[in-house]
C-alpha cells in the first residue's frame, strides 16, 4: 500500500502556538477592542457620546448575548452584546469568542474586564481572566495543517485590561491567564488530533506522537503492541483491530505529582481512541455521521490533551491514562456478527453489532486501569460511544453516568467551570438482562431503547466496584459550524473539562 502524506505534515500545531497575553492598565495599540453592550440601560460613555440604542437597532444590534456590531477605525471597535450582563465565567468566554470572531482579521486584541471583576455578583478575577484567554484563543482555532495557502489570521496578542479599582487585581489575573493559556492549549491539542485525517493519525502514529510529546509535559509513557496486547490478553482492543491493516495501540501514560507515596490519591482516565470507526462488518451507512468518524478517537484525545496539563496546572494526584487505539474496519480477517471475544480477566462477550466497538476496547482499558497496584480511587472513561447520546442530548451537553455520586458532582463542577456541559443519566441496572447472551458471559448490544444507558451498563461490568464515571461526548465531539468558541470540527470537547477534574480530584469514599 502506497500513500502519499506529506512528510512536513505536523499533526499537532496547537503546540507549537504562541499567542502573548497582558494584563495591562490601558488598551496599548491593540487591532480591535471589545465594548461589552447589554441589551437594556445605559449605553458606555464612550458611545453614548456618538450613538443611541436607536441608532444601534437599526444598525441590527441590540446588545442580545452573541451579537456583534464592528465600528470602522483604528483600533476597530467590536460591540459585543451581553445580554442581562455578562455574570458567569462561561458567558465571559463566549462575549470574548465573539469579539475574537467579529475581528477575525486583526491580529491584536483588548478587552477591558474592570466592570467585571469588582462589585457585588462579580466574577473572580483569576476565573474572568482565564475564560477570557481561553474565549479569545478558542475561538480563533483553525486546523489549517493541510491547506496550501491557510487564510486564517493568526492571534498575536491579547491584552486584558484592568483600570481603576480593578487595577489591583492584576497579579491574580495573572495567574487567570497562566491557566487560560494551559487550557486553551490542551483543548486545542485535542482539536488538532480529532481533526487529523484517518491515515495521518493511525494509532501507531497516536503512539509515536505521545512517545515524543508526553515526557515533555512530564508523563510517563508507555506503548503496547499487537504482541504486547497479546500477551496481556486485551481480546476486546485486539477483537476490534481484527480487520485492520493498521496495528492497534495502547498507549499508558503516568503523571506523579511530586512527592507522591502511597498514600496519594490515584484516579485512572480511559479513553476510546477509535482511529476511525467504519462499523466494521455492521459497516455505516456512507453518510455525514461516518465521515466523522475519525473523531472517534476525542476520547483518548481527551485523555492524552488533558494530561499533557496536568504538571503546569499543579495536579496533586496520581493520574494513569489508557489509550485504547485502534481502527474499526471490515474485511476478511474482521470480526464477524457472533464471534465471542474474551476480554482481559477473562469476561466473554458476543459480538452481535461489529459497529459496539467502542464499548469492547474501554473494556480491556478498565480492566487493566483496576488492576493496578495502587489502586486507583476512581476511573474515569471518556468515549464517543453512542448515536444515543446525541438523539438524547443534542450537540452541547454529554451524557455522564456514574456509580457514584461524589465523582458526579466532580465532573459536574468541571462542567460547570469548562462549559462542557454534562448531563447525569440513571444507570438503570433493570436493563442489565438485556446484555445476557445465549453463548458469552454479555452481548456486546442490547435493545433498542436507552442506548447510553445499556452501553455504560456494560462498562459498569468491568469496573469491579470502583467509584466510575463516564463521560459519552458522541454528540459534543463535533460542531458542525463556528459557535462561539466551538470551531468547525473536532470541538476537543472533554480535554478541559479533565484537565480541571483531575486538577481538583479528590478521592472518593469507596463504594
Ligand atoms: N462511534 C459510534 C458512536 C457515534 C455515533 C459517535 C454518532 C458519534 C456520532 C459508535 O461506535 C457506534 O457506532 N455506536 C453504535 C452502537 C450501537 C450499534 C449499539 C450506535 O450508536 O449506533
Ligand atoms: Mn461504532
Ligand atoms: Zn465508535
Amino acid at each position: 500500500m502506497t500513500v502519499v502524506i506529506n512528510p512536513d505534515f505536523n499533526p499537532v500545531p496547537s503546540l507549537d502556538r504562541q499567542v502573548s497575553v497582558s494584563v495591562n492598565a490601558d488598551v496599548e495599540n491593540a487591532g480591535a477592542v471589545a465594548l461589552f453592550v447589554s441589551a437594556e440601560g445605559e449605553l458606555p460613555a464612550e458611545l453614548a457620546a456618538s450613538f443611541d440604542r436607536d441608532s444601534l437597532a437599526a444598525a441590527g444590534f441590540l446588545g442580545k448575548a452573541g451579537q456583534t456590531l464592528v465600528l470602522p477605525g483604528s483600533p476597530l471597535r467590536v460591540l459585543v452584546g451581553s445580554g442581562k450582563g455578562i455574570g458567569t465565567e462561561a458567558q465571559l468566554r463566549d462575549a470574548v469568542a465573539a469579539f475574537t470572531r467579529a475581528a477575525r482579521e486583526i491580529s491584536t486584541l483588548a478587552v477591558d474586564l474592570s466592570a467585571l471583576v469588582v462589585g457585588d455578583d462579580a466574577i473572580s478575577v483569576e476565573a474572568a481572566a482565564q475564560a477570557a484567554t481561553e474565549g479569545a484563543l478558542l475561538a480563533r482555532y483553525r486546523f489549517d495543517a493541510l491547506k496550501s495557502d491557510p487564510k486564517t489570521v493568526q492571534l498575536e496578542r491579547l491584552t486584558l485590561v484592568l483600570t481603576d479599582e480593578a487595577a489591583d487585581l492584576a497579579e491574580a489575573a495573572e495567574v487567570g491567564v497562566e491557566r487560560g493559556l494551559i487550557l486553551a492549549r490542551t483543548a486545542s491539542l485535542s482539536r488538532d488530533l480529532g481533526n487529523t485525517p484517518p491515515r495521518h493519525l493511525s494509532a501507531v502514529k497516536f503512539a509515536e506522537i505521545a512517545q515524543k510529546f508526553g515526557p515533555q509535559f512530564g508523563l510517563e509513557v508507555e506503548v503496547f503492541d499487537r504482541q504486547q496486547l497479546i500477551a496481556l490478553g486485551c481480546g476486546g482492543l485486539l477483537g476490534v483491530n481484527a480487520g485492520s491493516t493498521e496495528e492497534p495501540r495502547m498507549i499508558k501514560l503516568r503523571y506523579t505529582p511530586e512527592g507522591a507515596s502511597d498514600e496519594t490519591a490515584h484516579l485512572a482516565l480511559v479513553g476510546k481512541g477509535i482511529m476511525y470507526d467504519s462499523g466494521g462488518i455492521s459497516l455505516k451507512p456512507s453518510n455525514a455521521m461516518h465521515a466523522a468518524m475519525k473523531l472517534d478517537m476525542m476520547g483518548a484525545g481527551a485523555v492524552f490533551s488533558a494530561m499533557t496539563s496536568l504538571r503546569e496546572l499543579g495536579a496533586t494526584s496520581i493520574v494513569t491514562g489508557w489509550l485504547m487505539c485502534t481502527d474499526n474496519m471490515p474485511s476478511g480477517s474482521a470480526t464477524k456478527l457472533g464471534d465471542v471475544l474474551t476480554i482481559r480477566g477473562g469476561t466473554t462477550v458476543e459480538v452481535k453489532n461489529t459497529d459496539a466497538e467502542g464499548r469492547l476496547v474501554l473494556a480491556d482499558g478498565l480492566v487493566l486501569a483496576t488492576e493496578e497496584a495502587h489502586r486507583p480511587d476512581a476511573i474515569v472513561d471518556i468515549a464517543t460511544l453512542t448515536g444515543a447520546a446525541m438523539m438524547a442530548l443534542g450537540t452541547r451537553t454529554a451524557a455522564m453516568l456514574a456509580n457514584n455520586d461524589s465523582i458526579a458532582e466532580q465532573l459536574q463542577a468541571a462542567a460547570d467551570s469548562t462549559d462542557e456541559n454534562t448531563w447525569r443519566m440513571p444507570l438503570d441496572h433493570r436493563y442489565r438482562e438485556q446484555l445476557k447472551s445465549d453463548v458469552a458471559d454479555l452481548s456486546n448490544i442490547g435493545g433498542q431503547y436507552g442506548g447510553v444507558i445499556l452501553a455504560a451498563l456494560f462498562l459498569n461490568e468491568f469496573v469491579d466496584g470502583t467509584p466510575w464515571g463516564h463521560l459519552d461526548i458522541a454528540g459534543t465531539m463535533q460542531a458542525e459550524g463556528d459557535d462561539l468558541w466551538r470551531s468547525t470540527g473536532s470541538t476537543g470537547f472533554g480535554a478541559r473539562l479533565l484537565a480541571e477534574f483531575a486538577t481538583a480530584f479528590e478521592a472518593p469514599e469507596k463504594n
